[in-house]
């Protein structure tokens, strides 16, 4: 996915729940004195912050999203606001990870950013992409493009309505929408 959208010229961080050790959620990262925020749980906003959308990827477990990466979603709030999310799950088995997909979209849409309609699940991870994350059955190779194109389209359309004139001086909260017209 980060290969994938790179091509496309955009430029992506990854947010790897191992590499950004945030504490089990205590406060969000709103309620701490940003000088005494854990560091990474800092750095993670910033890089939020700075989105204009979330490709969230995931894999199961017990048909739903993994603890470490509801916990990391968890700390953020006003980081999602009014930006596009697109769900990638996986798994071992059969199933590409729907279970914990279904439940992403619900979790997503809470924290403010509403996921596009087409997902991107995996079934046997281990055949269908090699060690380096290329695709080893193509059809992924297709499906991406669908994928993309279409979370492209919501987070342009997003990004225009939130930058636009009216909203440009503070960027609005959860019902309390910036009622600028979309030029
Ligand atoms: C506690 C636990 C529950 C799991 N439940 C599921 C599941 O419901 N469905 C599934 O497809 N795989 C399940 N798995 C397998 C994981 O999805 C699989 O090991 C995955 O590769 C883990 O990815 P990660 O190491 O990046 O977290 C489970 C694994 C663990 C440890």
């Amino acid at each position: 996915m980060v290969r994938a959208l790179e091509e496309r010229k955009h430029s992506v961080t990854l947010v790897d729940t191992e590499a950004f050790q945030l504490p089990m959620l205590d406060l969000m990262y709103k309620e701490y004195d940003p000088s005494d925020a854990p560091p990474a749980m800092r750095d993670v906003s910033g890089i939020l912050e700075a989105a204009d959308g979330f490709v969230v990827v995931s894999a199961e477990y017990n048909h739903s999203v993994p603890a470490a990466l509801k916990n990391l979603l968890d700390h953020f709030q006003s980081e999602y606001l009014y930006k596009p999310s697109a769900i990638v799950t996986y798994s071992a088995g059969p199933f590409g990870g729907v279970r914990a997909l279904v439940n992403l979209r619900s979790i997503l849409a809470e924290l403010g950013t509403p996921s596009i309609p087409s997902a991107f699940p995996v079934s046997r991870v281990q055949s269908a992409f090699d060690n380096d994350g290329q695709a080893i059955e193509q059809a992924y190779n297709e499906r991406v493009v669908k994928f993309l194109d279409e979370y492209e389209w919501y987070a342009r359309a997003l990004a225009k309505a939130r930058k636009q004139d009216h909203c440009a001086e503070a960027a609005p909260t959860q019902q309390s929408l910036c009622r600028g017209t979309v030029e």
